[in-house]
Order: C-alpha cells, then structure tokens, then sequence
C-alpha cells in the first residue's frame, strides 16, 4: 500500500506510523486522516500486531490540523462535511496506540497525541492549543481530554492563552507517562510497544477497553458538543481573519463583537 502523508511499517509486533508532510510540520490534512485511518485498518486486522506506536519528525509531531485546507471553509460546508469526524475513528480503536512526540505537538497534533492511549515524550516536545490565536478552539478533542489529563485549570489556562508547555510540565501536569532524551525516543516507544505487544493481545484489548471506562461516557457527549461549536465557529469573521493572517504570515486583527 503506497501513502503519501505518512511512511508505515510492521517491526516485529509493533505497527509504526510515521506522520510525514515536513513541509508542513505534519500538519493534518483529510488525505493524511484516511492514510492514518487505512493504516489502522490494517494493523487492526493483523493479529500479529500487538501494538501501534505513531510518531513524527525531530521538528514536528503534528503542528495542528491544517489550517491552509480549513481557513475558508463556511459553516454550511464545515458542518455538512462533518470536520474531524473521521478522527473519532482515530481515537476509538481497540489494539493498543502509543504516541511517540518530540518538537511540537500542538492544535491537533495535541489532540491526536491525547487520543493515543499514552505519550511518550522527547525532551524537546512542546504541547499546546494554539486555536484561539486563530479565532477558533480546540476541535479534534482537546477541550475534552486536555481537561482530563491535567485538570481545568491548566486546560483553561492552555486554551484561552495558547501557550506552550515544555516535556518536563508536560509530564508534571499528568500528560505524558515519560520523557525521554530526544534521541532515545522511537526506541524507548517501540521497546515499550513490543513489552505491550507480549502480553496476551485480548487481555491488552480488554484492559485498554476497561480503562477508557473510567470517563468514555461523559467524554463522548462533550466531543460531540465541542465539535458542534467549533462548525459553528466558522460562521465568524474572526475565524476568516485568523486563519487567513497566518496564511498571510501577519498578525490577526480580531472585529467580531
Ligand atoms: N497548517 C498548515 N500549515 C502549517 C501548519 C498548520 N497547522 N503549521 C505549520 N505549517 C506550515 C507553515 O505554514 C509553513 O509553510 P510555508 O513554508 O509554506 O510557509 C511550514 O509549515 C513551516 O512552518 P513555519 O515556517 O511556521 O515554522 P516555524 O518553525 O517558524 O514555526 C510553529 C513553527 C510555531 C509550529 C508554526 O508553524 C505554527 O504556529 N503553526 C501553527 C500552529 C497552530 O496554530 N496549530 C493549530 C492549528 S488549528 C487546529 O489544530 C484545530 C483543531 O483543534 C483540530
């Protein structure tokens, strides 16, 4: 299977995902969400898989969703289309998901790191939801499972500012399990993989199911809300001018009142 936004591969039991758009610090883009989404397809279907690890470059793990795709998208075509609904597909899967981050994991890039069962983080990794410069919020998640990873104050604090958090307050904060020196990163993730992928895979299945039990109930409603709100969002100027400033590369200037 050829993909052109992502580099996959089987080592042992581990399925390897490799986000790979560089020139757009792996920005995710709807064809890089159907490459992903096949790549799961088929790593689920392989019962020789016992674990997946998904990673990106040095620079990037994922930069956001793609805001040069997004930025004139209307209400209308943002909510018929269901934006971001394909990830959802992305974060229910049932075999094991390990994000392996260094450089930044912001916007979406964040969110589909949360939507991994855990994190595994370079020194040089930096999270954040950057949305609200761009005149939008969180949309693949992040207001849902940034809360319950490091508590509403720090969420809060995250989304409405969009600052960066470094590895060391990343896994202080509860949002990674580990930092690791940059260049031991891919084979601290895929030695921890391969220890998941040894273990009995239903038991592993069962137990990842049972844990997402402990909040998956009330988390499905608060996606489903937040993804209404951020269609909705699009029916802003703000939005328009926010994402068109950074295309422009120039500071927004934010008029809705
Ligand atoms: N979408 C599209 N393109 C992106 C991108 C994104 N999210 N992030 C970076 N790129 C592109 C840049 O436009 C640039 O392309 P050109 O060379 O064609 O200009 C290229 O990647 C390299 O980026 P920079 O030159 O900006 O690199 P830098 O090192 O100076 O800065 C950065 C790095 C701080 C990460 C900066 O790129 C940045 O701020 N990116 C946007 C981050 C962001 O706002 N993410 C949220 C997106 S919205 C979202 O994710 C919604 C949601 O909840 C799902």
């Amino acid at each position: 299977m050829a993909y052109e936004t992502i580099l996959v591969e089987t080592r042992g039991k581990v399925g390897l995902i490799t986000l790979n758009r560089p020139k757009a610090l792996n920005a995710l883009n709807s064809a890089l969400l159907d490459e992903v989404n096949q790549a799961l397809d088929a790593f689920e279907a392989d019962n020789g898989v016992g674990c997946i690890v998904v990673t990106g470059s040095e620079k990037a793990f994922a930069a956001g969703a793609d805001i040069k795709e997004m930025a004139s998208l209307t209400y209308p075509q943002i909510y018929l289309d269901n934006q971001f609904g394909g990830w959802d597909r992305v974060a229910n899967r049932r075999k094991p998901m390990i994000a392996a981050v260094a450089g930044f994991a912001l916007g979406g890039g964040c969110e589909f790191a949360m939507m991994c069962d855990f994190i595994i983080a370079a020194d040089t990794a930096k999270f954040g939801q950057p949305e609200i410069k761009l005149g939008v919020m969180p949309g693949m998640g992040g207001t849902q499972r940034l809360t319950r990873l490091i508590g509403k104050a720090k969420a809060m604090e995250m989304c409405l500012t969009g600052r960066m958090m470094d590895a060391a307050e990343a896994e202080r904060s509860g949002l990674v399990a580990r930092v690791v020196p940059a260049a031991d990163l891919l084979n601290e993730a895929l030695k921890t993989a391969e220890t998941i992928a040894s273990m009995s895979l239903p038991i592993v299945m069962m137990t990842k199911e049972t844990i997402n039990r402990a909040d998956e109930m009330f988390l499905a409603e608060g996606i489903r809300f937040e993804r209404r709100v951020f269609h909705a969002m699009f029916a802003t100027a703000d939005q328009k001018e926010g994402m068109a400033a950074f295309v422009e590369k120039r500071a927004p200037e934010f008029k809705d009142r």
